[in-house]
């Protein structure tokens, strides 16, 4: 495992200069912020009306694959609020002492941002929930026959939620926000603006098919094309006189194994191994973890979501199955019949 994926949508990346280029095209209001239209109308609304009765809004949650935009959505809500964000992580969270401290420190209508919040504890998770329902906190001060509960009021503030899995979030929790939503895919359209406009930060020479070559081939994910683009420019600048077309593009992503629809060789090293060992039968999560050599999670937030979105692989009660239009792709021929 551990080979790089240059298509991997996870941010954790021990690369300085990319978290910082992922800083710097990160956009700052909605009107920088592509797509998702249905999110940012509903958002949009309820900012206008929040802001008129001077109160902050419902605590927002969203989820969906990674690199779709939720960290970049969250700071564009509170930017659009004109408050400030504090910006934490459910395993940062350890004890409820700590999330005690964070919420006794906000100010009134800020937003408090948790990614990864279906990684809270049980015990941190409650008290999140009470909290985020009346604003109050309930602490227990002291030990054995001497401890007493004290309720200290909390300022009113706004939590957005954003995770790759709603399935694996407590329903109380879930209940608890006004606002849920699904980020999508983006349209090749939106993508080829996306990748416009980056090329335009990072002050890259790009001609405009090459921005519609790349838009493919990005996964339909803004991070990814953002990702893409910078190894596309450090190819013409290498290779060439640093403008951007479809030549260099096509070489630098036939460099990169990168093919016409986005996948890299871990993805097609993953259909191509459930197919020589399973054919185009279900098998499970836990199975193709087994054949890759990577977590169940890994395959679940990384690599499937994409793989089901272009209808390569299918998800049935009895496990995962390769689809006939993956056979083609990878120049195969599927088996006569599919059950
Ligand atoms: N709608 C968008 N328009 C333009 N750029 C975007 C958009 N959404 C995301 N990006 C770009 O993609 C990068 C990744 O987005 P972001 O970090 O918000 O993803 P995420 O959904 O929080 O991912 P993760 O689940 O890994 O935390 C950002 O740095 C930003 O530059
Ligand atoms: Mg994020």
């Amino acid at each position: 495992m551990a080979i790089e994926r240059i298509v991997d949508t996870s941010n954790h990346t021990e690369d300085f200069e990319e978290a910082e280029i992922e800083v710097t095209l990160r956009p700052q209001s909605f009107a920088e912020y592509v797509g998702q239209e249905r999110l940012k109308r509903n958002l949009q609304l309820s900012i206008e009306a929040a802001k008129m009765r001077g109160e902050p809004i419902d605590h927002v949650l969203l989820y969906g694959p990674p690199g779709l935009g939720k960290t970049t959505m969250a700071t564009v809500i509170a930017n659009e609020m004109g408050k400030s964000i504090r910006v934490t992580a459910g395993p940062a969270i350890e004890r409820a002492g700590d999330l005690a401290s964070i919420l006794t420190n906000l100010a009134d209508g800020d937003i408090l941002f948790i990614d990864e919040i279906h990684r809270l504890s049980r015990t941190v998770e409650e008290v999140l929930y009470s909290a985020m329902e009346d604003f109050k906190l309930d602490i227990v001060i002291g030990k054995g026959p001497a401890a007493r509960s004290v309720r200290l009021d909390l300022p009113k503030f706004t939590v957005i939620g954003a995770t790759t899995r709603t399935g694996s979030l407590a329903a109380p929790l879930r209940d608890r926000f006004g606002h849920i939503y699904r980020l999508e895919f983006y349209t090749p359209d939106d993508v080829a603006k996306i990748i416009t406009r980056s090329a335009s930060i990072l002050a890259s020479n790009m001609e405009p098919e090459a921005a519609d070559m790349l838009s493919t081939r990005a996964r339909l994910t803004p991070r990814i094309a953002n990702r893409l683009l910078k190894r596309v420019r450090d190819y013409a600048d290498v290779n060439g006189d640093g403008i951007i077309d479809v030549i260099t593009t096509t070489k630098a992503l036939e460099m990169l194994e990168i093919d016409e629809l986005g996948l890299d060789p871990a993805d097609r090293q993953l259909l191509n191994s459930i197919i020589n060992n399973y054919g185009a039968n279900p098998v499970g999560l836990n199975t193709i973890a087994a054949l890759t050599g990577d977590e169940a999670t890994t395959i679940e937030d990384f690599y499937e979501p994409y793989l089901l979105q272009l209808g390569f692989i299918e998800r049935t009660p009895r496990g995962r199955r390769v689809t006939h239009r993956a056979y083609k792709h990878l120049g195969k021929t599927p088996p006569s019949v599919e059950e």
